[in-house]
C-alpha cells in the first residue's frame, strides 16, 4: 500500500531533472571560496532576498544560530515569537552556543507592538540586555502561519527604537510569498539577517541561506567554520538550491491547495482543525494526538504529534492531489476509531 508522508516537507526527494543539474554541478573548494555553483548560489539568494551577500549553510539550524551568534553576546536577551524554532527544536543551541536567554512573547501571531515594547527590560544592572529580537516566517508550530506584513514592520520597528537587531527565520519564507503575492525581498527588508531554507518546501536535498550586509556575512562566515559548516565540493548541492530557487518557488501554491483540499476533506469528514491553513502546514485537533498518529501509521499516512492534541500534517512536492485524498480517507477511518 502506498504511504503517504505528511510528517514534513523535509521528505521531498530530488526529482530526476534536480538530480541532473546535481550531476553536472561545476565545483572546487568553497573553503577556498572556489566553488563556482556555491558562489552563484550565494548571489542568485541574496538578490532574491534583497540583501548585499548570502551564505550557504548545511542547514535552517545552522543558519539561525550563526546569525544569533553573530548578532549577540553571551548574557543576551534574545526577544521571539511563543513556539519559535530557534528557542523550540534547535536542541538549546541559543543557550548554549551563544549563551543567551531567549523570552517567548505573544501567540503564533507574534506579540503585538506593545507587548513586544513592554517586554524590553530597562537597561540597569539587574536586566539581561535585549539586544535580539527575531520572528518566523511562516510560522511551523503555529502552523504555518503568516504575521501581517504590517505588523512585521511595526514590530521591526519597535525593537530598533530600543536598539535591538532583527532576524528573521524565514525557513519557509518562500511559502508566505507566494501565498501573499509579496516578495520575498519584501519581507526580508527589515531584518538585519535572514535565513531560508532550500531543503523544505523548495524540494532540495540540503542546504539554507542566510543572508545579510556583506560586513554581517563575512562574521557569520567566519562562524560557519568555527561550528564545522565549511563544506568542500559543495557545489553539488548548491546546484540542487539553484535549481529549486528556478524552477519550485511558483509551484508552491500547488502545496497551499492541496493544504485546503486536505483541511476541508477532513472537515467533511468530521475531523476537527487548529484552524484553517495558510500555507502548507496544517494542524489538526485531536482528543488524543499520539493515538491518532499510530492510528494513521498502521492505515499507511505519515504525520506528526505537534502537542498532546495537536497533529501536523504538511503538503510537499512528493504529495499529489490523489494522495491527499487517500490521506482524508485513511486519517478519517483513523480518528473514527480512537
Ligand atoms: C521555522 C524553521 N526554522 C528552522 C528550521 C531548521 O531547519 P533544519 O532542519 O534544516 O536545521 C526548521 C526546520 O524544520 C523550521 O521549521
Amino acid at each position: 500500500m502506498r504511504v503517504i508522508d505528511l510528517r514534513s516537507d523535509t521528505v521531498t526527494r530530488p526529482t530526476p531533472a534536480m538530480r541532473r543539474a546535481m550531476a553536472e554541478a561545476e565545483v572546487g573548494d568553497d573553503v577556498y571560496g572556489e566553488d563556482p555553483t556555491v558562489n552563484r548560489l550565494q548571489e542568485v539568494a541574496a538578490e532574491r532576498v534583497g540583501k548585499d551577500a548570502a551564505l550557504f549553510v548545511p542547514s535552517g539550524t545552522m543558519a539561525n544560530q550563526a546569525a544569533l551568534r553573530s548578532l549577540t553576546r553571551h548574557g543576551d536577551l534574545v526577544l521571539a515569537t511563543e513556539g519559535a524554532h530557534v528557542l523550540r527544536y534547535e536542541s538549546g543551541a541559543a543557550a548554549a552556543i551563544s549563551g543567551v536567554q531567549v523570552r517567548t512573547l505573544g501567540g503564533a501571531a507574534g506579540p503585538t507592538p506593545e507587548e513586544l515594547a513592554a517586554a524590553v527590560p530597562p537597561s540597569d544592572a539587574h536586566n539581561a540586555p535585549a539586544t535580539l529580537f527575531t520572528l518566523e516566517i511562516t510560522h511551523n508550530a503555529g502552523g504555518g502561519v503568516i504575521l501581517p506584513f504590517e505588523r512585521v514592520q511595526e514590530l521591526v520597528a519597535v525593537a530598533r527604537s530600543y536598539g535591538l537587531a532583527a532576524h528573521l527565520d524565514g525557513a519557509r519564507m518562500f511559502n508566505a510569498a507566494v501565498a501573499t503575492g509579496r516578495p520575498v525581498r519584501e519581507w526580508a527588508a527589515p531584518f538585519d539577517t535572514v535565513s531560508f531554507c532550500l531543503s523544505k518546501g523548495l524540494g532540495a536535498p540540503v542546504g539554507s541561506l542566510v543572508c545579510g550586509t556583506r560586513e554581517q556575512i563575512g562574521r557569520i562566515h567566519r562562524i560557519r567554520k568555527m561550528f564545522g559548516g565549511g563544506m568542500r565540493q559543495a557545489g553539488i548541492l548548491a546546484a540542487a538550491g539553484l535549481y529549486a530557487l528556478e524552477n519550485h518557488v511558483e509551484r508552491l501554491a500547488e502545496d497551499h491547495n492541496l493544504a485546503r483540499r486536505l483541511a476541508q476533506g477532513l472537515e467533511a469528514a468530521g475531523v476537527g482543525l487548529v484552524r484553517p491553513p495558510e500555507t502548507n502546514i496544517l494542524l489538526i485537533h485531536s482528543p488524543d494526538a499520539a493515538a491518532l498518529v499510530r492510528a494513521a501509521r498502521e492505515a499507511h499516512v505519515l504525520v506528526g504529534a505537534l502537542g498532546p492534541h495537536t497533529v501536523r500534517a504538511l503538503t510537499h512536492l512528493d504529495v499529489s492531489a490523489a494522495d491527499i485524498d487517500l490521506a482524508v480517507e485513511r486519517l478519517g477511518t483513523a480518528a473514527r476509531s480512537l
